[in-house]
């Protein structure tokens, strides 16, 4: 969603905004702009702050700001428009009447419209349909020589979340940012500061960060930073080291960062194995739980709060903890349980799943779990972001920086955590020593058995050539497989905009079947175990009524090659760890029906790549 950049330092400041509003692009966005404090002379009636802003893509903006542009302070922004439709005035940074204040802001302001009543009556003219906009005029309504101390009076009055940067041309060199519910986090480099709403803006600059809390207010000069909190008590900073390398961020030789994330899977799932698996005991590390052994022991069900992608892995994950490790587990929508007043059970673990750590549906249901008394655990990728704070401990996935909208690399990392969750819990439960190493020993080989079935890249873009036409596809499976058709369903809807369902196939019979029709293709995946020929019975439900099938199934499965229109084969693998090895091909399906369709794949229309509003 929206992104914030702010810099102050020696250097020219729109060069790097506009370079930091580049990277921030993969959070998705409409607009973008930057306000500059205008270096050298300002001839009269000149305005000090340069502010310029475009609707459409960076490079719009880009082309906008003059390359000689001087000024060493500045702050930018992307904007995905929630009040007020995509225009030149919407986007931000927004100013005061005199043109001396800008903002930018992430979030929303529920109070906007009395604000705005108060603010019209005090003299202040609005230029756009925002709800950002009160910010500036707030802040001026309450200016008295300090930036600071007039956005802390301002924060005052509004009500809703933000992330914002600030900053005043009577003040040069100083940025002022807020958080409440939406990340900021500073960049402390060698006589230069930055803010940015997400690291990857920081990356090419430093890897000293310090992430702000909720209420809390940082005032920063190129040489220094305060940060306070709502008391207005100084508060002591811990600086952190990001160890994202910058190419992780860069494409390399992939044409889009999904077609790069997919094919990262082997080494993201090894990373998120790494130094986890316990051969001695057949088990696994997961130091970062920060439960001792009797609270493990002592848990008595699971409950998983997730969106979207991350759902889906935990849907998989609860299937393995209620059939490995004999725990009544459950996946619970996020958006569904924050407003549903539910019930906290003693003896029940929370697992809070987000690849973002920022998604605000997973982040209040999980705080609203802790207000009632329940521990929380996070499964997060991006170290240091709210989950990953806020819960009581948990595990990092380590995929490294996800840049496409479409998660990839981030499931299958996902599954990697919940494997050995499962393993850890089951080991303290039935799991003998033995089973627990051949366990691991299977999971082990997933890396390489994900690489495997990447190798069916160039059959699966030929399939997706002929199949990028239709309009409508079920995605069908069974088990520990049916939340793997739902994601399959997802991504092909998300990046190539193609209508998917995903399906139980066992469900087709009481309704989806009336859709089936040579127009309507069924994307069956086919386990290796006793699900298996229920599986083919339903294939064959489809094929009598004319439905086009794409099998994904196991190597060798002569007689699902023979009954599907088109045959994927996926490694043998023990039928536990089959969703590794049928969710590439389903990413490699979607990724190349996009292609074929001309589709925008890292940046699909109307999509957050993490969703920090309602
Ligand atoms: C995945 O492809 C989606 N873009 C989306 O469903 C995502 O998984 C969801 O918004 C949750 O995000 P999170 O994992 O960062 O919390």
């Amino acid at each position: 969603m929206c992104g914030i950049v702010g810099y102050t330092g020696p250097r020219q400041a729109s060069r790097i905004l506009v370079e930091g509003l580049k990277r921030l692009e993969y959070r998705g966005y409409d607009s973008a702009g930057i306000a500059v404090l205008k270096g050298g002379p300002i001839a009269a009636g000149e305005r000090p702050l340069v502010v310029i802003k475009r609707k459409g893509k960076i490079a719009e903006l880009r082309k906008a700001v003059p390359k000689d542009l001087a000024g060493s302070s500045g702050i930018g922004h992307t904007r995905w428009a929630t009040h007020g439709s995509v225009t030149d005035a919407n986007a931000h940074p927004h100013t005061d009447v005199s043109g001396k204040i800008a903002i930018v802001h992430n979030g929303i302001i529920e109070n906007y419209v009395p604000l705005k009543e108060m603010l019209e009556k005090e003299g202040a003219v609005f230029l756009s349909e925002t709800d950002s906009e009160v910010i500036a005029h707030l802040v001026a309504y309450h200016y008295d020589g300090d930036l600071e101390s007039a956005l802390k009076a301002a924060l005052g009055h509004m009500r809703g979340t933000y992330g914002i940067a600030a900053m005043h041309a009577d003040e040069p060199g100083r940025i002022v940012g807020a958080r409440n519910g939406s990340p900021l986090v500073l960049g402390v480099g060698d006589g230069e500061m930055l803010l940015a709403s997400d690291v990857t803006a920081l990356l090419a600059h430093t890897t000293n960060v310090v992430y702000l809390n909720d209420g809390e207010v940082v005032s920063m000069t190129p040489t220094d930073f305060r940060i306070s909190d709502r008391d207005d008590q100084a508060v002591d900073p811990r600086i952190d080291q990001i160890t994202w390398k910058l190419g992780a961020i860069e494409k390399g030789r992939f044409s889009c960062f999904m077609e790069k994330e997919i094919f990262e899977q082997p080494e993201s799932i090894e990373r998120a194995l790494t130094g986890r698996l316990d051969m001695e005991y057949g088990s696994a590390k997961l130091g970062g739980l920060n439960l001792a052994k009797k609270d493990l022991h002592a848990i008595e069900r699971v409950r998983v709060i997730a969106a979207g992608t991350s759902w889906h892995a935990g849907l998989v994950g609860c299937q393995l903890l209620e059939s490995v490790a004999r725990l009544p587990a459950q996946a619970e929508l996020a958006s569904e349980l924050r407003y549903r007043n539910p019930v906290v059970e003693a003896h029940s673990l929370y697992l809070a799943v987000s690849q973002s750590g920022e998604t605000a549906d997973t982040l209040y249901a999980m705080r609203e779990i802790q207000r009632r008394g329940g521990a929380v655990l996070g499964i997060c990728n991006v170290v240091g972001s709210t989950i990953a704070r806020e819960s009581d401990g948990g595990i990092y996935v380590h995929s490294g920086p996800e840049i496409a909208v479409a998660s990839t690399k981030a499931f299958t990392s996902q599954l990697a955590a919940f494997y050995l969750l499962t393993l850890s819990l089951a080991r303290m439960h039935d799991m003998s020593h033995h089973e627990g190493e051949r366990f691991l020993e299977e999971l082990k080989a997933a890396p390489e058995a994900v690489r495997r079935s990447l190798q069916q890249r160039d059959h699966i873009q030929a399939i997706a050539k002929r199949y990028a036409r239709f309009h409508d596809f079920l995605f069908l499976g069974r088990g520990l497989l049916y939340p793997i058709a739902l994601e399959g369903a997802l991504k092909l809807k998300e990046i190539s905009y193609i209508h998917a369902e995903g399906y139980a196939s066992g469900e087709i019979k009481h309704g989806p079947i009336a859709l089936i029709s040579p127009e309507t293709p069924s994307l069956f995946l086919v386990p290796n175990d006793h699900l298996r020929e229920k599986t083919i019975t339903n294939m064959k439900e489809i094929k009598a009524r004319g439905g086009p099938i794409i099998a994904v199934a196991q190597e060798g499965d002569d007689l699902v090659a023979s009954i599907a229109d088109e045959y994927i084969p996926v490694p043998a693998v023990d039928s536990l760890f089959q969703p590794f090895v049928m969710v590439p091909p389903l990413q490699l399906f979607a990724y190349f029906c996009a292609l074929e369709l001309g589709r925008d794949v890292d940046q699909p229309r109307n999509l957050a790549k993490s969703v920090t509003v309602e």
